[in-house]
């Protein structure tokens, strides 16, 4: 693998957990440390997935709102394919130039909602995202830990707008909260539940605090 200078953090979570407000907080925060956030071409910007490559975005739109069902190995393999195009064409570039990059989801999403909820197994998915990762896995994930009934009830799914995987439903969502806290016991060096039920504020600074150790463990100098 080569020799990556920047960051990587992922946040993650079930349906309506509050990653996307937080992954928003997370980078103005880093960037007002003096830390070079998000993309070069989109500073100060949260890379979100499946999405942020012209092929991601018109991948996930068959995910979340192109035909209804979709065979679980075909929906896994999609978002591996999305994920692949965003490691090569972004990730990698950018961490080579010293750049921290915010993930609002990465590969923990797949192992929680492919691997547990879906059932098709933490290794089977892993295993068929490792040839697009090229060795690249986050320096830290944190895991938003919330209620799924009070989660799905803050999606979509809350107002009638779910998208298909939202439209899964409660017992969908519980096996995918229960699969990221068997994900924090099986990789504690990386993964972090934090908890999400509670005021936006509290939960930034705790997302923050984490993403700062991650950032001084990589060596990086804050900025003024
Ligand atoms: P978002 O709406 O939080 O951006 O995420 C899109 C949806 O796709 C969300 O319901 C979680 C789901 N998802 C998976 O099932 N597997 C994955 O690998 C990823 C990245 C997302």
């Amino acid at each position: 693998m080569r020799k990556l200078r920047g960051v990587l953090i992922s946040l993650e979570g079930c349906d309506g957990c509050g990653k996307s407000t937080q992954a928003a907080l997370l980078c103005e925060r880093l960037a007002a440390c003096g830390l070079p956030v998000g993309p070069a071409s989109a500073s100060g910007a949260v890379i979100r997935e499946p999405g942020a490559t012209p092929a991601g975005e018109a991948i996930r739109n068959v995910l979340l709102h192109g035909p209804s069902s979709l065979a679980p190995w075909t929906e896994t393999l999609l978002y591996a394919a999305a994920r692949a195009e965003l490691v090569e064409t972004v990730l990698l570039p950018e961490l080579e130039a010293g750049r921290v990059l915010v993930l609002d989801r990465f590969l923990d999403s797949s192992l929680a909602y492919q691997g547990f909820a879906r059932k098709l197994g933490v290794d089977e998915v892993l295993a068929v995202n490792e040839p697009g990762l090229h060795g690249l896995l986050p320096d830290v994930t944190l895991v938003l830990d919330v209620d799924p009934v009070v989660g799905l009830a803050r999606s979509g799914a809350g107002d009638g707008r779910a998208d298909r995987i939202e439209a899964e439903g409660v017992e969908f969502q519980q096996r995918v909260a229960a699969g990221f806290a068997a994900l924090a016991r099986r990789f504690p060096e990386r993964v972090r539940l934090i908890d999400g039920f509670r005021d936006v504020e509290l939960v930034a600074a705790d997302v923050e605090a984490a993403a700062l150790e991650a950032v001084a463990d990589a060596g990086l100098r804050l900025g003024g």
